[in-house]
């Protein structure tokens, strides 16, 4: 890695220590993206016309959310007091650990995992206990129930969860969610649902039984919003209304809020590309065996396939042709591609391109 040229004001240990997070390559927009688990197709054209139709005084107004909060409240079955908008689950998870972690507190990760749980919590000096999904790509449920009784003043501060998981696919079964949960006696857990629509499994009506409990949804996936940045955390109000201090005014914008209230009025565009999804994960778990890859089967809208030793060259073969994959070499070992399902013949595309490669 390059040496980073530092300014002479002293930076804080824990930037220094942080392992960047790479974002993906510029330019993508004409190429296939199967790489960022993002909607294919593009946001709902009834996001578009809401958003054409926004005025020069809007841009000029600071967001004001009441009126939205009320009726993303009301669509995703929750009080307004319940819901708290962010500018994406990244900033969800920026905001749970400026709340909630304190430098040298303890923080509990399953991984392979999102990577932004490790990365905002060393950014807030955390110690990352690290826990692995197995073979099989499981949640380590054990191990996690284990760190979880530890004496109190070993204990998680925080636990986090994605699922299903980024980028095994797979899902924490709910009655071992409520062990966790009833362990976590001095833990918040927060279970980042951003492929919810993909795995229709959900337990955001627990937050009204469990205090420890936070749930977070993205419009950056199934909706294709991921460019306007709109996410939402749900939990009991205590636990939002203390996260609300540490909040800056204004984190969403206004166009973000516009989209997301003409996306959710548009339930059948969600309806028909989830259900294409669907049908595209299908063909593409079938058509990744059939070509030698060991799969992972998935509850959410991407693919994890293991291509061994030609994964690498593969992942460089698509880029040449203009399909973009992610490579995963953090596993116990290389070889592993994460490939997100769009439409059908998205797959089909990518199926194709792979067979003429090997
Ligand atoms: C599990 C998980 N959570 C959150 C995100 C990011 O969501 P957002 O775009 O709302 O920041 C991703 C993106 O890949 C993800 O995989």
């Amino acid at each position: 890695m390059k040496k980073m040229k530092l300014p002479k004001i002293p930076v804080r240990r824990a930037v220094l220590a942080l392992a960047p997070y790479n974002a993906p390559e510029e330019g993508r927009a004409r190429k296939l993206r199967l790489d960022f688990n993002e909607n294919t197709v593009g946001c709902s054209p009834a996001v578009l016309r809401a958003l054409s139709r926004m005025t020069a005084q809007q841009m000029a107004i600071y967001p004001e959310y009441q009126a939205t909060t009320k009726r993303l409240a009301r669509f995703f079955g929750v009080r307004p007091e319940e819901i708290h908008l962010t500018n994406g689950i990244d900033d969800a998870l920026h905001l749970i650990a400026d709340t909630f972690i304190n430098s040298g507190d303890r923080v509990l990760i399953a991984e392979p995992t999102f990577d932004m749980y490790r990365f905002f919590s060393e950014l807030a000096g955390a110690r990352i206990t690290t826990l692995r999904y197995d073979d099989e790509m499981k949640f380590p449920v054990a191990d996690v129930l284990d760190e979880l009784r530890r004496s109190s003043s070993a204990k998680p501060r925080v636990l986090f969860i994605a699922n299903p998981n980024n980028p095994t696919g797979t899902l924490v079964q709910p009655k071992d969610l409520r062990r966790i949960l009833r362990a976590a006696s001095q833990t918040l857990v927060l279970v980042d649902e951003a492929y919810f629509d993909f795995s229709g499994f959900t337990i955001l009506p627990w937050i009204r039984q469990y205090s420890n409990l936070l749930v977070a949804r993205t419009f950056s996936k199934a909706a294709g919003l991921a460019a306007l940045r709109l996410g939402c955390l749900f939990a009991k109000p205590e636990i939002l209304s203390a996260m609300r201090r540490a909040c800056s005014p204004y984190p969403v914008n206004t166009a973000a809020l516009v989209a997301a209230e003409a996306s959710i009025r548009d339930a059948r565009f969600l309806r028909n590309y989830k259900r294409e999804v669907l049908q595209s994960r299908a063909l593409l778990e079938k058509g990744l065996k059939r070509l030698g890859a060991r799969i992972y089967p998935s509850e959410a809208n991407f693919v994890l396939a293991d291509f061994g030793p030609r994964a690498h060259r593969l992942v460089l073969a698509l880029e040449r042709k203009g399909i973009l994959v992610r490579e995963r070499k953090d596993f116990p070992r290389a070889g592993f591609m994460r490939i997100s399902a769009g439409t059908r013949d998205d797959t089909r595309r990518l199926l194709r391109a792979i067979k003429e490669i090997l």
